[in-house]
């Protein structure tokens, strides 16, 4: 038996204690120990190199089997489809032979993503909230701190119903409804749709994915939300990043920054995604305005707390090198198939 140094049985018991994003992480990444282990093997001997790969493809498979057979990811979703017209049975009063069709399909890239940026932010303790479709001034803007006819709601133009409703232009719309309801500490992670009044182009679309995140707690500060914002996207882009944050400006935080990552594809040299800059823009976070706590009862002298908001549909072009946001709403079979 090839010594692997123990990593066997390390492997066994993270099998049933480490969430599938910390084994990706620990393992398969480019500088997982299976990978690092792999890379060993120009010094293995001769006689024992065939019997060393074998041992880690062994124990590449099993870590790859709990990942997807647990990952909604790349669960093959199977809906059951009753034939409207088989004979009806009156004594059991259902279709006699219904035809169940296994029908198979695999969930949108956008999806696979979204479910992949849960586990991360369950792994690290947040509760997962979804957003609502419609909402109303309150929500969408008073509550946030917009009085109305405050300048700053012309940064969220989105679409009204006729009787006054909303559809959310940012996932902040949630925050009110959260922060009202629970008490601190609060730590809660919302992805949603939202709606957007502007014209598309390979860049804007007026309907997309944003994530929004709150934390709220005693003593919280701008360092907090570095790190926690920092250990998500590190997770999530499996690499080691800089970052930085600039001054930015939002109704609802006091202070509101632009939240910069280094460049993970060029390691801060300039590419196409980075737009030769090195740097990539990626989200808007803050320290919780003291209104906004008030809003919700919550008493600004006794918490704090940090919130951010990003856009889904960005960083999985990014990480998926994908140039066109419309080709993910597209359908086309293409594209699709690819992902
Ligand atoms: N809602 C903002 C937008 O759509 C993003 C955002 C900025 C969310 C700062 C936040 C925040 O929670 O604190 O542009």
């Amino acid at each position: 038996m090839t010594d692997l140094g123990g990593l066997e049985t390390q492997i066994n018991n993270d099998l049933d204690t480490l969430t599938i994003v910390e084994l990706k992480k620990k393992y398969l990444t480019q500088k997982g120990l299976l990978t690092k282990k792999f890379a060993n093997i120009k010094n293995i001997p001769n006689d024992k190199k065939s019997e060393f790969g074998k041992t880690i493809n062994r124990l590449k498979t099993l870590i790859e089997e709990k990942i997807n057979n647990s990952k909604v990811k790349n669960k093959i979703k199977r809906s059951l489809r009753i034939d409207p017209t088989a004979p009806f049975d009156c004594n059991t009063k259902t279709n006699k032979q219904p035809h169940i069709l296994d029908l198979k399909g695999s969930s949108h890239i956008l999806m696979q993503e979204v479910d992949t940026f849960i586990d991360i932010f369950k792994s690290m303790g947040f509760d997962i909230v979804e957003c609502r479709q419609v909402d109303d001034d309150y929500h969408m803007f008073e509550s946030l701190n917009f009085p109305k006819g405050h300048p700053a709601r012309d940064m969220f133009d989105t679409f009204w119903t006729e009787d006054g409703f909303v559809l959310p232009a940012h996932t902040s719309t949630m925050q009110n409804r959260i922060l009202s309801n629970k008490t601190p500490p609060i730590y809660a992670v919302i992805p949603g749709r939202v709606y957007r009044n502007e014209a598309t182009d390979a860049s804007h679309e007026h309907t997309l994915f944003q994530c929004e995140g709150i934390y709220v707690d005693k003593d919280i500060s701008v360092a907090n939300m570095i790190a926690t914002i920092t250990e998500f996207l590190e997770t999530y882009l499996e690499s080691k990043l800089e970052v930085k944050i600039q001054p930015a400006y939002f109704p609802f935080t006091e202070p509101d920054c632009e939240f910069s990552i280094s460049c993970p594809f060029c390691d801060k040299n300039g590419c196409s995604i980075c737009g030769y800059t090195g740097w990539i823009e990626l989200m808007g976070c803050g320290m919780i305005h003291p209104n906004v706590l008030r809003f919700a009862n919550i008493d600004p002298d006794e918490y704090s707390g940090f919130a951010w908001g990003f856009g889904v549909d960005r960083l999985v072009m990014i990480k998926n090198n994908i140039p066109e946001i419309r080709h993910l709403r597209a359908g086309s079979i293409k594209f699709l198939r690819e992902y």
